[in-house]
């Protein structure tokens, strides 16, 4: 019994350090292949982006380069701060060369479900703003359909006035089960960065044109923004386990 669990606990430290090496191997990629001299970057949110600041960072250094940094959340601003990188906002560059951002799954299209760490909005924003959007992940986050692997809902910032109608309205309109999204180290609901709430929308169909969905689901009085990253991505790099990476266009 005690071999059996120590096995399973090798197993998993094992699964761990692969997750962790494929995140920082995307990351990496990303950084060397899209950033220059001079290039005005996006830095997204989430654990695989961490690796990217942190490359950006050893490149800024070894080479000398020129670098603006665009947050897209608290915590990449954070990052940016901490690696004393330069930052900058959408006031003084309102547009970007890149912008390099995780996601939470990625479909056989590069639609992109995005938001499991609360930060949707600023990233679509800042996204919206690069000339290219490059996605770094491990290879558990490509799928074929939007759905197949990450199991935690499509999260979309609401109001929070709205939360209870809105979630109401997706119900019916769509189907699946709209959850509020709980904190875990405070009472109540998760607050985004800009004030909001967030609702997971889980147990989709997996066949919807996820265009349209995401343009009726805007249209919802209350919506801010959904994590329906709908033909924005130009590139996904995927840490395999073996080390090596994947390009997906
Ligand atoms: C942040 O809210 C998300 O959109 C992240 O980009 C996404 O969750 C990826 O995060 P990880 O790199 O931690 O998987």
């Amino acid at each position: 019994m005690h071999i059996f669990r120590c096995f399973t606990q090798i197993r998993r430290l094992t699964k761990m350090t692969s997750l962790e090496s494929a995140k920082k191997t995307a990351a990496h990629t990303a950084v060397d292949l899209h950033v220059q001299n001079n290039t005005i970057v996006g830095i997204g949110s989430g654990s695989t982006v961490v690796y990217a600041v942190e490359r950006l960072a050893e490149r800024v250094k070894a080479e000398k380069l020129k670098v603006q940094c665009v947050p897209t959340s608290f915590q990449a601003r954070q990052l940016i701060v901490q690696h004393k990188l330069t930052l900058t906002d959408l006031e003084i560059n309102p547009r970007l060369d890149v912008c390099i951002d995780g996601a939470d799954e990625v479909d056989n299209n590069l639609t992109l479900i995005k938001g499991g760490g609360g930060c949707l909005l600023q990233e679509k924003i800042v996204a919206s703003c690069a000339r290219e959007l490059i996605i770094i992940a491990d290879y558990t986050k490509n799928s074929q359909k939007l759905g197949d692997q990450y199991k935690k809902g499509i999260p979309i910032e609401v109001v929070p006035m709205a939360y209870a109608p809105i979630k109401t309205q997706i119900e019916n309109l769509f189907g699946g089960a709209v959850e509020l999204r709980m904190a875990k180290a405070k009472a109540g609901p998760v607050v985004t960065d800009n004030g909001n709430f967030i609702l997971d929308w889980k147990n989709f169909q997996q066949d919807y044109n996820w265009e349209n969905v995401n343009t009726k689901l805007n249209l919802i009085p209350g919506v801010v923004e959904t994590g329906l990253f709908v033909k924005m991505a130009k590139k996904a790099y995927f840490g395999l386990a073996d080390g090596s990476i994947k390009e997906q266009v």
